[in-house]
This record gives structure tokens, C-alpha cells and sequence, in this order.
């Protein structure tokens, strides 16, 4: 800590969730703000450090608040139906999806990121009986040990698919689907030109993170994740929380959505099993 400052020294894909929370906090103070989460700007206002670095803007920052606002809605809408889930938020960075959402007192929420960020998770944010928060990498099959069975399982990867290898990915939801009697897996993804211009996304450029996982449709998850169903496929544009998007950006996703393989780029999956 510096004065009442904590001081991070994070790189990789760790670093990029400086970036995601910084947006978060800078949306939080605009007029009309997409996700509103003062959470991010709390937490961001008790961190050490070069915010810069991250290359966020407030105008940049709907392309990170958009997508929290859609997993927000999407996880709603599942534990709306099940009161009792369990809820496995993978690769969480100091997201408060938790606190923003405040599930009912029948779900047990898990926020799982790499120790360096669990510990941070643990200093800066509040804590509930409720959420508990598991200092693991996501592909490791161990910290499964530590999750409930036998209850409706609504795993969400929000910004964590394209940091997985392919083989590791797809083990993770295996394990998920493998663990629970029925459920929902919800994530991101880019497909094959996502991961190949990795080198024009500035936050993972400047982070040294590498991107390898490229999923080009549901396709790819349905033949290799046994007794998954589509429930819902989006491009990042046609999602309903790009409906508050400033001007500028409404027209990008127009562009955007005239060429398949660029509109391809950003897709959210949703998956029953
Ligand atoms: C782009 S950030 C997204 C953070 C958060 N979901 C959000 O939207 O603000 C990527 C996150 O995935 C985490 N991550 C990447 N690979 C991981 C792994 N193998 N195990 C655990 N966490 C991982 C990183 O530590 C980081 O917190």
C-alpha cells in the first residue's frame, strides 16, 4: 500500500483486467453512464497506479460496458429461474458483477482469478457469505473440488475465452457441463480475425498478453462440448446494450455488421446443458 493506496504489479492477461475495470469506473461518472458500477470507481480510487498505461478513454469505454451490461442482463435472466445456482464467474478480474447484481440468498456466487488477482479481489472489493472468491488458474481441473453439486450451474467467462489455449478452453467446459446436472454456460469470443489482429487491440498489445483461442460460431462448441444446446448467439453489435451506444459507435456496428467475417469478430455465446 502506498498511504491508503494499493500498488499493483500485474502483466499478461492479469494486467488487462486494469483495463476492463478502468472503464467501468470512467462510465461510472458519465452523464449516462452504460453500466453505472461504482464499484470500479471505488476500487479504481484506492489502486496505485498509471491508469494511462491502460489506453482507456471515456469514449472508449462502451466497448468494455456494453458487453458487462449484456452478461448483467443474461445472468439476470438465469437466476431469475433459479433461485438456488450455483454461479462460477471465470477469469473475474475485479469485476462486481456479484454486487451489482446482488443475487438472491439461495445462490452461491464464485469469482475465480489467478491468485494475484484473488488477493487483490479480497482487499478492494466487499465481501458476502455468499460469494466466495477462488484463487485458481480457470484450467486447473482442482478448485472443482471446492464447488457444489447438484445444482443448476450458470458458468459466465466475460473477456477470458480468446486468453485460453483451444485444448484448455474447451476442458473447462467440459468440466463445467461434466460437474453440474443442468445449467448455462455464458462467454465471449473472437473468432479467427480477433485472434489474428491481436496486434490492433492496444490493451492487449500493451499488456504482452497473447490471445490464442479463436472460435468462429457455435459450431466449434456444440461438436466439441457434449450435451450443450444453443440458447442465444450474438455478434458484440446487435447485443440490446449497444441499443445506449453513443452515435459514433452505432455506426461502427453498422459497417461492421455488412462484412461476416469483421462482424464475427466479437460474439457472445449462450449455452444450455
Ligand atoms: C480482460 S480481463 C476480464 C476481467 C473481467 N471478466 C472483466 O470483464 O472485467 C481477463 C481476465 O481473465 C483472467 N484470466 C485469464 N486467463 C486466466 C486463467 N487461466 N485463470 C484464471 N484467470 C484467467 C485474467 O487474470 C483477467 O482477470
Amino acid at each position: 500500500m502506498t498511504g491508503d493506496k494499493e500498488r499493483v504489479h500485474l502483466s499478461g492477461a492479469l494486467q488487462t483486467m486494469l483495463a476492463t475495470l478502468y472503464a467501468k469506473a470512467l462510465d461510472a461518472d458519465l452523464p449516462e453512464p452504460i453500466l453505472g458500477d461504482r464499484y470500479a470507481k471505488d476500487v479504481v480510487e484506492h489502486i496505485d497506479y498509471d491508469w494511462r498505461k491502460t489506453t482507456i478513454t471515456a469514449a472508449r469505454s462502451p466497448a468494455v460496458t456494453t458487453r458487462s451490461a449484456h452478461f448483467d442482463a443474461w445472468t439476470r435472466r438465469f437466476l431469475a429461474v433459479h433461485p438456488d445456482a450455483v454461479v462460477l464467474h471465470v477469469g473475474c478480474g475485479l469485476d462486481a458483477r456479484f454486487f451489482r447484481l446482488r443475487p438472491g440468498d439461495g445462490v452461491d456466487w464464485y469469482d475465480v482469478d489467478y491468485a494475484s488477482v484473488a488477493e487483490l479481489r479480497r482487499t478492494l472489493l466487499p465481501t458476502d457469505r455468499r460469494n466466495h472468491v477462488v484463487a485458481a488458474s480457470v484450467t486447473d481441473p482442482a478448485w472443482f473440488d471446492e464447488i457444489p453439486t447438484g445444482r443448476p450451474t450458470l458458468m459466465i467467462g466475460e473477456g477470458l475465452t480468446m486468453y485460453l489455449t483451444e485444448s484448455d478452453g474447451l476442458a473447462l467446459l467440459r468440466r463445467v457441463v461434466d460437474h453440474a446436472p443442468s445449467g448455462e454456460l455464458q462467454f465471449d469470443a473472437f473468432n479467427w480475425l480477433g485472434i489474428r489482429s491481436q496486434w490492433s487491440n492496444a490493451v492487449v498489445r500493451r499488456s504482452g498478453a497473447r490471445l490464442h483461442w479463436a472460435i468462429n460460431g457455435p459450431d466449434d462448441i456444440l461438436a466439441a462440448v457434449p450435451g450443450t444446446r444453443l440458447l442465444e448467439w450474438q455478434r458484440w453489435f446487435e447485443s440490446e446494450s449497444c441499443s445506449r451506444l453513443p452515435p459514433g459507435y452505432r455506426a461502427l456496428g453498422a459497417v461492421m455488421s455488412q462484412i461476416p467475417v469483421v462482424a464475427n469478430m466479437s460474439q457472445y455465446h449462450r449455452y444450455a446443458f
